[in-house]
């Protein structure tokens, strides 16, 4: 416990003196820095597996640092929902991201594995509730329905029938609705349900998809910016 606490403070006191939200490289180093989940090595090339652990985010520092960034660009957002928290090294960074710009930021998040150690001191500490369980309960479907969210994360279930409904779920409630693994080898229900929510164009897209290596495709953010559009309008147009 004593450990946890001094990593969050350590993480916190980082993250809040940290002034490059603007630039992707410095958020890149940032990412790197505080730690990423090693749970899968061998989607990681050599280089980056001396920043395992840490917060542990389960992401590709190349994608989330301009997605981040892109974020950042597009604020102020009063708040945020992260489905699929995991360690919740992405929930952190994003909430402290996103709080650069709103102090006030309010923000929940959502896993079916018990609260880790980590994240329940930062989400204690700012006052942010987690939902443990589904996100297909009723209980969280109402936490979802009862009120405007900015930005939503959703990267909990990777089946294509689980993502879908996620989406469904918080569409009419976000402005902000990101997908992660839209681009992965190895969540070809994700990449499924992108392609066709790309098809219906209802929204802005963007993606952030680099890679480190050449023969292989792992994870990948896909952004929907509802802001501005009417229920139904339609845009083709994908913006990098
Ligand atoms: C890839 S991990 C999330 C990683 C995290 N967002 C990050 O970037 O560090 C997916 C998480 O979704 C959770 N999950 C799976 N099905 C879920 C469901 N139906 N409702 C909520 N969480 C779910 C898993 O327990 C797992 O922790």
């Amino acid at each position: 416990m004593q450990k946890s606490l001094e990593m969050i403070k350590e993480f916190v006191q980082t993250v809040r003196g940290f002034r490059g939200w603007h630039d992707p490289a410095q958020v890149e180093t940032l990412i790197m820095d505080m730690g990423i989940n090693g749970e899968k090595p061998h989607e990681l090339p050599g280089e980056l597996v001396a920043y395992m652990g840490g917060v542990r985010s389960w992401v590709m520092p190349n994608q989330t640092a301009p997605y981040l960034s892109w974020l950042d660009s597009q604020g102020p957002f009063s708040s945020y929902l992260e489905i699929g928290t995991r360690y919740g090294g992405t929930f952190m960074l994003t909430c402290e991201a996103l709080r650069s710009r709103n102090l006030m930021l309010e923000a929940v998040g959502c896993d079916v594995i018990c609260r880790p150690v980590e994240l329940g001191l930062y989400m204690d500490d700012n006052g942010f509730p987690y939902h443990h369980g589904s996100s297909s309960s009723e209980d969280f479907g109402r936490i979802v329905s009862g009120r405007r969210w900015g930005v939503c994360l959703v990267d909990g279930s990777h089946r294509y029938e689980d993502v879908m409904r996620d989406y469904r779920m918080v569409e009419p409630h976000c402005d902000v609705i990101v997908l992660h693994d839209i681009s992965s080898d190895a969540c070809p229900g994700v990449v499924r349900a992108w392609g066709e929510l790309k098809g219906e164009g209802h929204g802005r897209f963007h993606e952030f998809t680099s890679q480190y290596f050449s023969d292989r495709s792992y994870m990948g953010i896909g952004v929907i910016d509802k802001r501005g559009f009417a229920v139904g309008e339609k845009s083709s147009r994908v913006l990098v």
